[in-house]
């Protein structure tokens, strides 16, 4: 049985590795809010009765306007999805039997939307400390007709400035390549900064955004892209109606409306996943340079970390395996951000890890 290719699967990663599940361990492989769900996802017993019985709008009109209006993008350039994850299959469609570049390590669906869509999919695998080379993305993009870049980007938390979006988007413009820019994570930055203000300059743009990470409503499934009106129409044609059910375009709507949780959380997770770095570097070992809610944790000479995964698996803590990340095989884990005292706890079982005999 192989490693599931998502965290956020405890029960089914412990039994695909052979250790044994134990009731009441922390899911460290789950990059959703660690402060929980929005108070605004909550709704009437009204609404949820008119959520299930009824029809909801075939392309989730309401729920687009009022995204334009929180986002100041015109609705024709906006689409919502069941989740991010059904717009990155219908841009794979989209672009089926084409070039696609995925630039890696990254969230796994990439690849998998274009291969079960006959793309010919290449990827640039980038080094530790995960740095964009653009005179090297540039060699790799003659006749690539989509790229992926997630930023920030899942699984290392490392993002790219304002400047090497830029170039990075330049650079595919010269080869008329269509870049997709996922902002699953955006949010949780401290600092935030987006292209979106300048869509109307690129063409060749696509923003993909998630709102189950930040919201905490991974089980009800919304996300949204902006591209080009035209690029918006052509997904739009092919997205089947209603796939954004009732209840998360009614739960979408109130969300937009909370106006602390975003910014609460991100300096929440901002001063702890600092704390945790620096108490992980006393212990020697090495920590991306995330600015969201998961980063990579890793030994100094990069060995396999097979080992301290079941030791902390057996000790109550999930991490997020990486043996299906193109570049990272294992060498790191990833670990969530959670509460103060989850992660407390994660510290004292890495503290007997590190007290045991060689
Ligand atoms: C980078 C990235 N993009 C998109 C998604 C999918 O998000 P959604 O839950 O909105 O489908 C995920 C989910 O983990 C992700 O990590």
């Amino acid at each position: 049985m192989s490693l599931p290719d998502h965290g956020a699967n405890p029960k089914i990663f412990t039994k695909a590795l052979g250790v044994a599940y134990e009731e009441g361990s922390i899911d460290f492989s789950v990059n959703t809010n660690p402060l929980g769900m929005s108070n605004y996802a909550n709704f009437t017993q009204s609404d949820l009765k008119e959520a299930i019985s009824a029809y909801p709008e075939p392309h989730a009109e309401q729920l687009t306007a009022a995204l334009a209006r929180y986002l100041k993008v015109d609705k024709s350039r906006l689409l919502a999805g069941n989740g991010a994850a059904e717009l990155i299959f219908h841009l794979a469609h989209i672009y089926q039997g084409k070039k696609v570049l995925l630039i890696e390590p990254a969230f796994s669906e990439y690849r998998d939307a274009c291969e079960a869509n006959g793309c010919e999919v290449e990827s640039l695998v980038l080094e530790d400390p995960w740095k964009i080379n653009i005179k090297q993305l540039e060699g790799r993009l003659a006749g690539v007709d989509l790229m992926f870049l997630c930023a920030p980007n899942n699984p290392t938390g490392t993002t790219y400035s304002m400047e090497e979006m830029s170039e990075i988007l330049n650079c595919a413009k010269n080869h008329n390549t269509i870049v997709v820019i996922d902002e699953a994570f955006y949010d949780f930055q401290e600092s935030r900064q987006t292209l979106i203000g300048d869509i109307n300059q690129f063409q060749h743009l696509i923003i993909l955004r998630s709102m189950t990470k930040m919201y905490g409503i991974a089980g009800v499934r919304l996300g949204y892209m902006i591209a080009s009106p035209s690029l918006i129409q052509r997904v739009k044609n092919i997205q089947p109606p209603w796939s954004v059910n009732g209840l998360a375009q009614k739960i979408g709507q109130n969300l937009l409306e909370d106006s602390t949780l975003v910014n609460e959380t991100a300096s929440y997770i901002k001063t702890e996943r600092l704390r945790m770095k620096t108490e992980l570097e006393k212990m020697d070992f090495s920590v991306s340079d995330s600015v969201v809610n998961f980063y990579l944790l890793s030994e100094k000479d990069k060995r396999d970390l097979r080992p301290l995964m079941i030791f902390l698996i057996e000790h109550k803590i999930i991490p997020r395996h990486t043996y299906s990340f193109n570049g990272l095989n294992g060498r790191y884990l990833r670990l969530a951000v959670k509460t103060k005292d989850e992660n407390n706890t994660l510290l004292s079982v890495l503290k007997k890890w590190r007290e045991q005999p060689c």
